[in-house]
């Protein structure tokens, strides 16, 4: 149980002060009747609050599924660069969330952003081995070569690229697809420079099993559901 003030503010735009006038205005109800204090109790599983006839839904933590654009960086706040937070709707900024691990300013595509910091330590975590999958495209066709050389695994200056799986679109070998274990700082990029190539485009359309869906337009976000969200065990 918890104050009917806590309820709104936590799941809601409203403050505790706006939840308290609204009270005062007949605003809200719980469980059809008008509420009569912002301190009354409420059942966050069993009791129905709504504000001006809209049910709010008590959560405490957000789930977002990002279509990341380019030019964003995917932060909560900078003082020169547009972030990818300035694309949430109020309602969702009100959560507070913040991305889970970085795209790249250019690169588009699958971000999700969270305010619980437990499924993002989740997500993050290096034991857990989540396959990160792009596309993208080169500046030169890629080689046979190029999917032994990703498999085998890249040393770098300031860290070592596990093996990665490259795949080579038969019609046109510029395009090609990249799956990576980890998201180390401009790995795909740095990788495809390694094999002699530039990336000229990149989207992540894929965390694990968790596909970018295609019907959300670049720059668009949605919640994600309860089956994506069991996906990552959650
Ligand atoms: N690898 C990159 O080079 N850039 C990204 O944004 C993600 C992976």
């Amino acid at each position: 149980m918890i104050r009917l003030d806590k309820y709104l503010s936590d799941a809601s735009p409203y403050s505790r002060k706006e939840v308290r006038a609204l009270v005062k205005r007949n605003a809200v109800t719980v469980n059809g009747a008008a509420a009569k204090s912002a301190d009354m109790k409420i059942n966050e599983e069993k009791d129905t609050v709504c504000v001006n006839g809209t049910q709010i839904q008590y959560r405490k933590f957000i789930y977002i599924m990002l279509n990341k654009p380019q030019g964003y960086l995917s932060a909560t706040e900078d003082d020169r660069d547009p972030v990818v937070v300035d694309l949430l709707p109020e309602e969702l900024k009100h959560f507070a969330p913040f991305p889970v691990g970085r795209l790249d300013k250019d690169t588009e595509g699958l971000l999700l952003l969270t305010n619980d910091g437990q499924f993002d330590h989740e997500l993050m975590s290096p034991r857990k081995n989540l396959f990160k999958r792009y596309y993208a495209e080169l500046d030169l066709p890629a080689t046979e070569e190029d999917i032994t050389s990703f498999a085998e695994g890249m040393e770098f200056k300031e860290f070592s690229a596990k093996p990665a799986r490259l795949e080579i679109d038969p019609e046109d070998p510029r395009k090609v697809w990249v799956e990576i274990s980890e998201g180390k700082y401009h790995q795909v990029k740095r990788m495809c420079e390694r094999v002699g190539k530039n990336v000229l485009f990149l989207k992540r359309i894929a965390i694990g099993d968790l596909k970018l869906d295609e019907t959300l337009e670049c720059g668009n976000v949605r919640e994600l559901t309860s089956e994506e969200l069991a996906i990552f065990g959650w």
